[in-house]
């Protein structure tokens, strides 16, 4: 069955006026709207007492939504503990790795571990469930809020520390296997019971790796299991209903692949502008992308995001305008907001929702903007989201989401791990992921992200693992089927799941038994320095990150590094390949340049500010720019669906095979 893309609103009747309600309602409908996110704060509302449930309000306000044919996202408003719950249970706050508790009075000041939490947070999801869960205009839920926001997955609690005592025991089963795999007796750390094992915070200098990356790994199973008692409750009572979390951008704290199994759809909160002001630190990119974003991030989360919800994703929190919580917050150029939408349509979302609905002229965010202003006024993204929704019928725009040709491996432990281990303060996974697939989008390339499993990576004609920590061997031997081009390194298996060094040196043995070659040596380059690839006069380049192999007689060395070492080599096949170093851009679209070939691919070398994004007989043009820029070029074959062929700055046009 075929569904259209829909918009959606995040809306807080609890902030207005009861009288209100049904003039929201109704400026909801008219602009286009088709879902609207309720609830996710307001726990003290519901129960402003303990035990005493408040549900008529938000009963009323639901069918008022719903008297405007309007569908409603249920939020579970576990991230809003109130203040007599904090009372009542003081040790369910998080601590934070300074061991300072995590007071009451913004939001999101619970420990995943502290279990007297988790029944409370049972308690008030089944009653709104059983309230709420048959209502007719309740057509998905969504799990507490940004797990994680505000730094909060990690806790240092005493309830941490025995949930982590009971997981460590679960997994090793003795002291002894446990001191093995942490490699205690290197400076004494061994432990004779599981009860005198610490949390990895406050000590004198770095904790062990491998106890590092367990913490992690287990602060991660508690996202995933206090996520698991939600969706188990609604399940239960709200039959057939779309269960979703909403995700951050640029966030890796816990396994989003391991939440979204229990999902029904991934969503994500996408704030191009903040984003760009917060984490790009090349002050060129800042200033021409200032208005509009970085033209790759979003497109990374939407197809990240895909890949965690298996197909099935929303935008659930949309920028509409100047934000209040980036380092600074300007406005969005003409027409950015509109492309926003049309690039998350066009990687597959079912629905781009926006944050919020009217200005708070209270709390801590009056200084976001949304579709109202506070007066009610239509503000600018008001009149972009009924354009928005015209188009969308015009176009008769579905959820429809292909195979790309090309995919990246992305593991969340791996970020952990070079966290933990980043060897050179520049040294950062995300950005290593970036950096190819920036360069597969210059080419036009549309991409999918995949997790780190054997059944993931099939069906694709290029592969790429870049930084991937630790690979199952399962992953290895799927590797390269049908032909497939396969490029790993750098820091590719690395280490074994122990965080140990394997025996046969990295890439290990699951890659080395497709390539003979071994890394001998790593080194990190402090910015600016950079090691050159052959004639290239330092266009194409090594940075903060290097290696040394040793090959084996049947590796073909396609690049040298400038003081003679293999940079880019290949099998005798030429299928699989391997990069000793951090690519900077312009090395990168050169590798990646020559995989597509390997793999038979068509690229078309965009210019700086369009992207391409393929949706099985759909292309999609977007104009990053400030210049207009004739697209016919690149539409060869396909007619004109949405937009203009001469696209202007901010421009977005689809075209049709
Ligand atoms: C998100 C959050 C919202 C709101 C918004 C402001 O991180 O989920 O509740 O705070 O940011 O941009």
């Amino acid at each position: 069955m075929t569904t259209g893309q829909k918009l959606g609103v995040c809306y807080y009747p609890e902030h207005w006026p009861p009288e209100r309600w049904a003039i929201d309602a109704r400026m909801m409908r008219e602009a286009g709207i088709a879902y609207v996110r309720i609830g996710e704060f307001a726990w003290s509302r519901l129960e402003p007492e303990p035990g005493r449930y408040e549900f008529d309000w938000l009963a009323r306000a639901i069918d008022t939504l719903h008297g405007e044919g309007l569908q409603v996202v249920l939020g579970t408003p576990t991230a809003t503990p109130p203040k007599w719950l904090v009372d009542q249970m003081p040790e369910m706050l998080a601590v934070d790795a300074e061991g300072r508790v995590r007071k009451f009075g913004s939001r999101r000041h619970y420990c995943f571990s502290h279990q007297g939490f988790r029944r409370e947070c049972a308690r008030i999801v089944s009653a709104l469930a059983q309230r709420f869960g048959e209502h007719p205009a309740v057509a998905a839920w969504q799990t507490d809020n940004e797990f994680g926001c505000h730094d909060t997955v990690e806790s240092y609690s005493a309830a941490a520390l025995a949930g982590f005592r009971d997981w460590l025991s679960q997994k090793y089963q003795s002291p002894d296997a446990l001191n093995r795999a942490w490699g205690t007796v290197f400076w004494s750390m061994e432990y004779r019971s599981f009860d005198e094992v610490e949390l990895p915070n406050l000590t004198v200098t770095e904790a062990a790796p491998a106890h590092r990356l367990d913490f992690q790994r287990y602060s991660s199973d508690q996202v995933v299991s206090f996520n698991r008692l939600q969706t188990d409750i609604i399940r239960k009572h709200s039959p057939g209903r779309t269960i979703l979390h909403n995700f951050m951008g640029s966030f890796l704290a816990f396994d989003h692949f391991a939440v979204s199994a229990d999902l029904d759809a991934a969503s994500w909160d996408s704030y191009p502008l903040g984003f760009l002001d917060r984490d790009t630190t090349d002050p060129e990119r800042k200033q021409r992308y200032m208005r509009v974003g970085d033209p790759d991030l979003q497109a990374f989360h939407h197809d990240l995001y895909r890949a965690c919800g298996r197909g099935r994703w929303w935008v659930m929190e949309q920028q509409p305008g100047p934000v209040n919580w980036a380092p600074h917050n300007p406005a969005p150029a003409p027409g950015a907001v509109r492309l926003w939408a049309w690039e998350a349509f066009a990687a597959g979302a079912e629905v781009v929702s926006y944050f919020r609905w009217r200005q708070a002229p209270f709390g801590q965010e009056q200084m976001h903007e949304a579709l109202l202003l506070p007066d009610t006024t239509p503000n600018e993204a008001y009149h972009v989201v009924s354009a928005v929704s015209r188009e969308i019928k015009a176009t008769g725009a579905v959820v429809a989401t292909t195979k790309a040709a090309a995919a990246i491996v992305f593991d969340y432990e791996s970020a952990w791990a070079w966290q933990i281990q980043p060897q050179g303060k520049s040294f950062d996974y995300l950005r290593l992921v970036l950096l190819f697939y920036r360069a597969l989008r210059a080419l036009g390339i549309s991409v999918d992200i995949v997790p780190p499993r054997a059944d993931a990576v099939q069906g694709y004609g290029l592969v790429l693992l870049p930084g991937l920590f630790s690979l199952s061997d399962d992953l290895a031997d799927a590797l390269g089927a049908d032909g497939q081009v396969v490029v790993a390194g750098p820091r590719t298996g690395s280490r074994t799941p122990d965080f140990r060094i394997p025996d046969t040196l990295p890439p290990g043995q699951g890659l080395q038994a497709r390539m003979h070659l071994k890394v001998r040596r790593s080194e990190t380059l402090a910015p600016p320095f950079a090691v050159g690839i052959d004639e290239s006069a330092n266009v194409c380049a090594f940075e903060t990150w290097r290696e040394f192999l040793s090959l084996g007689e049947d590796v073909r060395v396609i690049h040298t590094t400038q003081d003679g070492e293999p940079a880019f080599c290949c099998d005798a096949t030429e299928k699989f390949h391997y990069l000793a170093g951090q690519p900077n851009a312009a090395y990168a679209a050169r590798v990646v340049e020559h995989l597509c070939g390997k793999a038979g691919m068509a690229v078309h070398r965009l210019p700086r500010d369009i992207r391409i994004r393929d949706n099985g007989p759909t292309r999609y043009i977007l104009n990053y720019g400030h210049e207009p820029v004739d697209v016919t070029q690149w539409t060869e074959g396909r007619t004109l669906l949405l937009g203009t062929e001469i696209l202007p700055p901010c421009g977005v046009a689809a075209f049709r095979r």
